[in-house]
C-alpha cells in the first residue's frame, strides 16, 4: 500500500483543504498529521476547536485513512514514523516563513526514496481572511473566560499586554509579528488600574470605582476576543470582593488580581517612598477563600499578588505568604518586585520551585524590564504582564504633538510624525 502523509491544523478547514486531500488519496493511503493544540498555539493564535474536535472533523473527511496527532511544526518526527512514499503540500509554502520546513521534508523524504507532491494554491481562499471574519463574529462570555487556563495549559508562558479603552484593546487583540516560521501575538489583556485611573486623569489610589472600572472592561470586551485579566486592586472589603467575583465571570472576564495591601492604597512602584500597608495573612486569606466560594464557574481565576518585596518585607515573608494563599485556594501567585534587577524575582521562583504544591506564578517585569520571556519561562514563570506599556508609550508622543503645536503656531510640523487622515479613518472597519 502507498502511504501518503499531510499536516494541517484543521481550525478552519475550506475546500482548499479538501482538494489536497482529494489529491493525496488518488496516490494512495492517506495519513493525516493534525496539529497538537499546544503546537496551534505555539506558532500562531489559540486554536478556536480542540484538537479532539479537530481529529475528529478530519477523520470524517473522504480520502482520510487514519489521523494522528503532529506535535511539532517540523514534519520530520511524524515521517520517520510513517515513512510515507508521498507527502503532499499545497505549493503556497515554497517562500515564507514555512521554507525551512519545506526543505527538512524533502531532505528527509530522500533518506528511503519518497516525494513531496505539491498540489497548485486554491486561489480566493485566505485562512487569514477567514480568521479576521471569525474574530469579528466574537466569542462568547463562557468560551473568551476559558481560554485562560486553556492557554495556560497550553504555552510554555503566556504573553499579557496592557489595554485601557477599546483602541489599545484592539492593538493587544490584533498585533503580530513573524517571526523565524512562527506569529508571535499577545495572549491575553490586562486591566491595569495604573493605566485605567491614568487614562481618567486620576490617581492610582482606588478612586476609579468599579462602576467605572466595568465600563472600561466593557469597551475593550466589545472590540476584542482574547481573555482579560483584571487588576482588582486590593479587592476592597470581602463583602464587596464577592460581588466583584460574581459580576467578572458574568461578562466573560478570566482571573482577578488583587493585591495584599490595605488602606489607602498606593501604585505598588512607590515602594516604601509613600506609606502602604500589606494585609495581614489572616484577613487576606479569608478575602481569597471568598472570593472562591463566590465563584459559579471553575474557569475563573482569583490570583493573590504578594507585595512583600515591594514593601521590603523579605523572601521568606513573600514565600509564607504564598504557602498561605495557596493553602486557601488561590488560582495563581502573582510576585511584585520593583527593583531594577530581576534577582529577588528570580530568588523567590527559585524556592517556589520547590514547593510541593504549586499554582501558576505571575510577574510583572516593569522594572527589571531587561529580563526576556524565555528566561521567565525558564526560572518557572507562567504569566508574564506588560503593565503600562501601551500607555507610557502613547503619552509623550501625545506631549510632543501638543508642544509642537503650540511652537510653530501651526500642525504642520508636528503632522509629518501623525498618522495620516486616511489611515486613522480606516483604521476601525465601518466607518463609510
Ligand atoms: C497596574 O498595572 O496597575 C499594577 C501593576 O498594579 S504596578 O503598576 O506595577 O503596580
Ligand atoms: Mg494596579
Amino acid at each position: 500500500m502507498t502511504r501518503v502523509y499531510l499536516a494541517m491544523s484543521a481550525d478552519i478547514i475550506h475546500h482548499g483543504h479538501i482538494n489536497v486531500i482529494s489529491e493525496a488519496s488518488r496516490l494512495g493511503e492517506v495519513t493525516v498529521g493534525v496539529l497538537t493544540d499546544e503546537v496551534i498555539a505555539s506558532y500562531k493564535r489559540f486554536p478556536l476547536l480542540s484538537y479532539e474536535e479537530r481529529k475528529a472533523i478530519v477523520e470524517n473527511i473522504k480520502g482520510v485513512a487514519q489521523v494522528i496527532p503532529q506535535e511539532t511544526l517540523d514534519y520530520v518526527p511524524n515521517l520517520l514514523k510513517i515513512r510515507p512514499h508521498y507527502v503532499v503540500h499545497g505549493d503556497d509554502w515554497r517562500t515564507g516563513v514555512q521554507q525551512n520546513i519545506r526543505r527538512r521534508v524533502i531532505e528527509t523524504l530522500e533518506e528511503w526514496g519518497g516525494k513531496l507532491v505539491e498540489i497548485p494554491y486554491t486561489r480566493g481562499v485566505s485562512i487569514s481572511q477567514l480568521d479576521e471574519a471569525l474574530s469579528r463574529i466574537g466569542t462568547t462570555p463562557a468560551s473568551r473566560m476559558r481560554r485562560l487556563r486553556r492557554l495556560l495549559e497550553l504555552k510554555p508562558i503566556v504573553r499579557v499586554m496592557e489595554a485601557h479603552n477599546g483602541l489599545t484593546g484592539l492593538i493587544v487583540e490584533k498585533t503580530r509579528v513573524s517571526y523565524a516560521e512562527k506569529i508571535k501575538e499577545f495572549d491575553a489583556i490586562w486591566i491595569s488600574s495604573l493605566c485605567d485611573s491614568t487614562a481618567k486623569g486620576k490617581p492610582d489610589i482606588e478612586l476609579v470605582d468599579f462602576t467605572s472600572r466595568l465600563n472600561t472592561i466593557n469597551d475593550i470586551l466589545e472590540v476584542t476576543t482574547k481573555p482579560i485579566i483584571l487588576d482588582g486592586d486590593t479587592g476592597g472589603q470581602i463583602e464587596h470582593f464577592i460581588f466583584t467575583v460574581k459580576t467578572l465571570e458574568r461578562l466573560g472576564v478570566s482571573a482577578v488580581i488583587i493585591e495584599d495591601k490595605v488602606g489607602l492604597k498606593k501604585n505598588s512602584l512607590f515602594g516604601t517612598d509613600v506609606p502602604q500597608t500589606q494585609d495581614s495573612i489572616e484577613n487576606f486569606t479569608k478575602k481569597i477563600a471568598a472570593g472562591k466560594k463566590a465563584q459559579l464557574t471553575r474557569d475563573f481565576l482569583i490570583v493573590a499578588r504578594i507585595e512583600s518585596l515591594i514593601l521590603k518585607a523579605g523572601l521568606e515573608d513573600a514565600l509564607k505568604r504564598a504557602r498561605a494563599y495557596i493553602a486557601a485556594g488561590v488560582d495563581a501567585i502573582m510576585i511584585h518586585s520593583k527593583s531594577s534587577e530581576p534577582d529577588e524575582v528570580l530568588d523567590f521562583c527559585r524556592e517556589y520551585g520547590r514547593f510541593e504544591n504549586r499554582v501558576p506564578l505571575v510577574t510583572v517585569p516593569t522594572t527589571y524590564c531587561q529580563i526576556t520571556e524565555q528566561e521567565l519561562s525558564d526560572a518557572g514563570v507562567n504569566i508574564v504582564i506588560y503593565a503600562n506599556h501601551l500607555l507610557r508609550s502613547a503619552y509623550p508622543a501625545m506631549l510632543k504633538t501638543a508642544e509642537s503645536i503650540l511652537e510653530h503656531g501651526r500642525a504642520y510640523e508636528a503632522d509629518k510624525g501623525l498618522m495620516p487622515i486616511r489611515e486613522i479613518l480606516n483604521l476601525i472597519p465601518g466607518g463609510r
